[in-house]
């Protein structure tokens, strides 16, 4: 058997690429953040994390050209070694401040945040329990945890959590982990009785805030802020690729535990150091989310408008709320992929999602907001998906 069999013997994205509604790996050859070039056209960008627009903000923009002026264009080096900047020391020690927590400490992406600190703190005996639905990059960290004991409990479902963490041994190690808000589907973790579970059976709560920073909450820490509970959240993660419009990602937590992770995360220790460009990105944005909280109300404006639109139309929108993720269940791989062809083709660019990404009965067309969206063309996208909608009896 060669064992690169199976790569001659995977066919499926051809045969979508063959039928003509391959919607992955699409280029863009232009990009304004809510209005993007694509196949020479211009194209409603109902697609993306860029929750604020700040990709595209001057001052982002300026601040990474400086500092890669200053520093160059790589840190040539892993953060533990050579590759620790001044810049990126002031990031962590705004992020501290800004979540409200002890102390932070910045990886090159966000998903080796979470593959870097989960595999640190979940060693051999103890016991992660997460949501089934946790992003790709906590399942990463998990499996990277070796020797943990690893239990999943059905989306979003505290019964099952509690049922769950009943049964496991008094003196074993715990941590719950789950996303703030959830990456497909926008809905928000119930973390009040999971706090109340954590605390019961003496477990440590783990939260991945990707969606949730410079969205949810008065200041735009996330979930944990918006529903009151930040100090009974032990560890707190995020990424700058979403709000803070730029690339890399950090976890919060108490001084003792940021001083174990920075020491035992190979995700951190054995990679090269966030881009001076990226961090000087992070830092400005950081700086115009304290400054302009008026973004975050455009926000909530443009989702709870597009929330009230679908739902008006007879969308399945599952349950979602407040966030700017608002998933159009379609539950059909096929007339997904068919839907995103016919949005693409009217000039309106969304995510096709489907198995194995969610179970096939859960295939969605998963659309997300920003504050840079005009009135124009958020009307402008629900008249397409209303007529696309009705053609093909989704509504
Ligand atoms: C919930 C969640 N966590 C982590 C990540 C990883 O972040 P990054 O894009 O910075 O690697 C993402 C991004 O897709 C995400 O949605």
């Amino acid at each position: 058997m060669d064992i690169l069999d199976k790569c001659k013997n995977f066919t499926r994205a051809k045969e979508i690429m063959d039928a003509g509604m391959y919607p992955f790996f699409k280029s863009l050859s232009g990009n304004d953040g809510a209005r993007v070039e694509m196949d020479g056209r211009s194209t409603i960008m109902i697609g993306s994390n860029n929750y604020l627009g700040l990709t595209h903000d001057p001052r982002v923009i300026e601040a990474s050209k400086k500092a890669t002026e200053k520093y160059g264009t790589s840190c040539s080096g892993s953060r533990f070694m050579n590759g620790t900047l001044d810049i990126h020391i002031e990031l962590e020690e705004k992020l501290a401040k800004f979540m409200n927590k002890d102390a932070a400490l910045i990886f090159s992406t966000g998903f080796m945040a979470n593959l870097g600190a989960i595999s640190a703190l979940a060693g051999k005996d103890d016991y992660i329990i997460m949501d089934r639905a946790c992003h790709a990059s906590i399942y990463a960290g998990i499996q990277a945890a070796t020797g943990a004991n690893i239990k999943r409990y059905r989306h979003n479902d505290m019964n099952d959590l509690e049922q769950i963490i009943s049964n496991i041994d008094k003196g074993k190690g715990k941590i719950i982990v789950s996303d703030g808000v959830f990456s497909m589907e926008g809905d928000i973790v119930n973390l009040k009785r999971m706090t109340e579970i954590a605390n019961k059976y003496e477990a440590r709560i783990y939260i991945d805030e990707a969606h949730g920073l410079g969205v949810l909450g008065k200041h735009g820490r996330g979930a944990c802020e918006y529903l009151g509970l930040e100090d009974k959240v032990d560890i707190v993660m995020s990424t700058f690729s979403k709000s803070l419009g730029s690339i890399g990602g950090f976890v919060a937590g108490s001084e003792e535990v940021i001083h174990y992770i920075k020491h035992s995360a190979r995700a951190l220790i054995f990679t090269a150091a966030p881009m001076p460009a990226a961090t000087a990105a992070a830092l400005k944005s950081l700086e115009i989310i304290e400054e302009e909280p008026e973004r975050m109300e455009r926000l909530s404006h443009n989702s709870s408008f597009m929330h009230n639109s679908f739902k008006d139309m007879g969308f399945d929108i599952g349950q979602s709320n407040l966030t700017p993720i608002i998933p159009l269940f379609i539950r059909d791989d096929e007339k997904t992929l068919y839907f995103w062809k016919r949005l693409y083709d009217s000039g309106i660019f969304t995510n096709a999602i489907l198995s194995p990404a969610v179970p096939p009965d859960q295939a969605l067309i998963r659309t997300s907001y920003m504050s840079t969206h005009t009135d124009e063309d958020l009307k402008k996208s629900l008249e397409i998906f209303h007529k696309i909608g009705k053609e093909l009896n989704i509504i």
